[in-house]
């Protein structure tokens, strides 16, 4: 007889693609017993060069998606994501817990001593109004460079083919953020962690650099916990499913690889099409 372990509702989680598995693995390390189901969206990415409509509509495609799959709550893993669709996706889901990954330009405002910081970002995020009032609310007493950084998420996504286009991107995106000297560079695009130490290699050890992963994960866990205290649930399709689902609209093979590199993942990632 199959014993499953207490029901545990499931987390969707998805982004344009790869990037917010660095959200997913902050996830897994706070909360190593919530079953997650991820979905990458490559399919119709990049969402940083694509117009709000489109981003609006795909993130409500794939909750529509995740709910249908148990989904209790959702994490928005993807900046763009967050800045585009966030308000349109609490409207239209009031009760549907929802979790969104925004720069951290708070953060980033507080550490630095030169009260200089840069922003790295799609141009989708750095054109958003949630952007312009982030920095409105919490860096007024500093100096911030916005880098938007066109098609170095394409470039991550491509895994090793893209090795060189992104050794490239970051050349340029650096030497911008290196003559202006900030002290902190702020990474606002869930992808840009995975190439984290080029960037850093490029900057220099005085410059600091922040990504929300961990407290984006750490808020996540805590709705998670408080939805496991309240819901009287069934057990569901995922009560006994692998605590890691991953689903991609696009190559299966560029998620499996990454997360297999980052989160020891040995499974087929399952192709959809919402
Ligand atoms: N990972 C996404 C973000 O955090 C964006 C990547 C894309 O342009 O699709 O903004």
């Amino acid at each position: 007889m199959l014993f499953c372990s207490p029901p545990s509702p499931p987390i969707g989680i998805f982004d344009s693609g790869v990037g917010g598995l660095s959200v997913a693995k902050a996830l897994r390390a706070t909360n190593p017993t919530a079953p997650l189901l991820y979905v990458a969206d490559s399919g119709h990415a990049p969402y940083g060069e694509r117009d709000v409509s489109h981003v609006v509509n795909r993130s409500l495609r794939i909750t529509d998606f995740l709910l249908s799959q148990q989904a209790a709550m959702v994490v928005v893993a993807c900046n763009t994501a967050t800045a585009a669709a966030i308000e349109a996706m609490r409207q239209h889901y009031p009760s549907l817990p929802l979790v969104g990954v925004e720069p951290g330009v708070k953060p980033a405002a507080q550490r630095s001593a030169n009260k200089r910081v840069g922003v790295m970002a799609t141009t989708g995020t750095l054109n958003s109004p949630r952007f312009q009032s982030l920095v409105q609310r919490f860096a007024v007493d500093c100096w911030v460079l916005p880098v938007a950084c066109a098609g170095l998420a394409a470039a991550i996504e491509e895994g090793d083919a893209g090795h060189s286009r992104v050794q490239e991107l970051l050349d340029t995106y650096c030497t911008l953020l290196t003559q202006a000297e900030v002290d902190t560079v702020v990474l606002g695009c869930t992808h840009y962690p995975f190439v984290a130490q080029d960037i850093a290699a490029r900057l220099g050890p005085h410059v600091t650099l922040l990504d929300t992963a961990n407290a984006v994960a750490e808020q996540a866990a805590r709705l998670h916990r408080q939805l496991c205290t309240t819901a009287d649930r069934p057990l569901g399709p995922h009560a006994c499913a692998p605590e890691l689902t991953l689903m991609s609209t696009g190559d299966v093979e560029v998620l499996a690889r990454l997360a297999k590199q980052h989160l020891a993942y040995e499974q087929a990632v399952r192709r959809i099409d919402p």
